[in-house]
């Protein structure tokens, strides 16, 4: 292996090995004991302030929010108020702006394309997207375009795994309402320049959503820098619970749309003679009972993550990528897709030639290494890259150099197996 691997192996990784401490699931006795869980894109384990928030809200402060004039109701509403103003002071959203919480980003999409999608999308209209789109930020509108008669337009990547912005610019004009892209790639770790690619949709009068799954995790995210119309993100690839996510809308843009869903929580008024009156602010957006000890998790997680240092959590991902590339570069059969890293964050997908993906996959399960492996989500991204999957490595603040050298190692040995053999062309989605 080359010397910069050997280099980063003495120095580490610029976190400290006990990050990992931080983590029940990786402790002696527990399942995440020696294993390397490379699979941080789909979800991250959590740490005990996470699952310590947990337990605590359930302990002391459980009861229904908004809802109840007794002392323990008004402090688990102020739990999920205070969770909510951690989120926009950790994304610099604007005092004005809303935070809803949904139940993850696919929710968040699926509500933005059910509600001011369907305001702003009409017959004759295209809307855009980029190639690289996760199924969350792209069935979402694909069904809304064949609802309302609009065309989806999807720019594509290019070999180094990037959209140019020639590309994206030329597919933009005033019948575009709407446009969704990724901030970054979960299939190749690519960094979209959002902030630009914003600018230039709002230069036509368009709309942007940016779905932040994969970037929230991996640095400090500002959506005011970024300028986005609404961001979404979910909290469990963020160390935080599953089940909770933030939907970030710039001030006044959700207001007047009715509510996605409707129900208790949504209302100020109901009488069976008059029309309904819907609250306003984050509650229009959050009907039912809304995940509170989630809310509550999600903050914990960014408090735990701000306490690291996001410059660390950054530099950590960085020396993980360039590590992982130096190591795979150093396996013939190797071939990494895309460019993970010119900026990296977190993730570096490759394939290896003759040997199916779910063979890989497969030989680093037994040898206590897990990765995603397949079309992660995105498989007309991979019709596109004409690739059957991809083999995924994807990095938190608990990995380790060490881990990327057993990934080295494991693959020194791989063959080709049952997949490659038996089911040549097999992909799930
Ligand atoms: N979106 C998740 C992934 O990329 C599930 O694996």
């Amino acid at each position: 292996m080359s010397s910069t691997i050997q280099q980063e192996r003495r120095g580490g990784p610029p976190l400290s090995a006990t990050v990992r401490d931080d983590f029940p699931f990786f402790a002696a006795d527990a399942p995440g004991a020696g294993l390397a869980y490379l699979d941080n894109a789909a979800t991250t384990q959590k740490p005990a302030a996470v699952l310590n928030a947990l337990t605590d809200y359930y302990t002391h402060a459980n009861s229904n929010v908004g809802r109840g004039y007794y002392q323990l109701s008004m402090t688990s509403t102020e739990r999920f108020e205070a969770a909510r103003e951690t989120v926009r002071t950790a994304i610099q959203a604007g005092p004005q702006d809303d935070i809803i919480f949904t139940a993850g980003t696919t929710h968040a999409v699926n509500l933005l394309a059910a509600t001011i999608g369907r305001k702003l999308v009409g017959k004759g209209d295209r809307l855009v997207v980029t190639g690289m789109e996760h199924n969350s930020n792209l069935l979402p509108w694909r069904r809304l375009c064949e609802e309302s008669g609009a065309r989806l337009v999807v720019v594509p990547v290019q070999n180094d795994g990037t959209v140019a912005a020639a590309d994206f610019a030329a597919a933009l004009g005033p019948d575009v309402p709407l446009v969704a892209i990724a901030h970054v790639s979960n299939v190749l770790g690519t960094v979209n320049p959002v902030r630009a690619m914003v600018a230039a949709a709002h230069s036509h009068g368009a709309y942007a959503v940016v779905d932040g799954a994969q970037a929230v995790p991996h640095g400090r995210t500002d959506v005011s820098y970024l300028g986005s119309d609404f961001y979404c993100f979910s909290a469990h690839k963020m160390y935080g619970p599953m089940g909770t996510g933030v939907l970030h809308a710039r001030s006044g843009l959700l207001t007047s749309e009715p509510p996605y869903q409707v129900g208790g929580g949504t209302v100020k008024a109901v009488s069976s003679r008059k029309p309904v009156h819907y609250v306003g602010g984050p509650a229009r957006w959050e009907a039912g009972t809304p995940n509170v000890a989630g809310a509550v998790g999600l903050a914990a997680a960014f408090d735990y993550l701000g306490a690291l240092g996001w410059d660390a959590v950054r530099a950590h991902d960085e020396a993980l990528v360039r590590a992982a590339t130096e190591a795979l570069a150093d396996i013939p059969a190797a071939r990494i897709i895309g460019d993970p890293a010119a900026q990296p964050s977190g993730l570096v997908s490759f394939v290896m030639t003759g040997i199916h993906p779910y063979d890989v996959g497969g030989h680093l399960d037994k040898q206590g290494i897990a990765v995603r492996c397949g079309v992660h989500c995105a498989s007309t991204f991979l019709d596109d890259l004409g690739l059957l999957g991809t083999v995924r490595l994807s990095f938190g603040v608990y990995n380790t150099v060490e881990e990327i050298t057993r990934v080295h190692d494991a693959l020194r040995t791989v063959r080709p197996g049952y997949w490659t053999s038996e089911q040549p062309t097999t992909r799930f989605v």
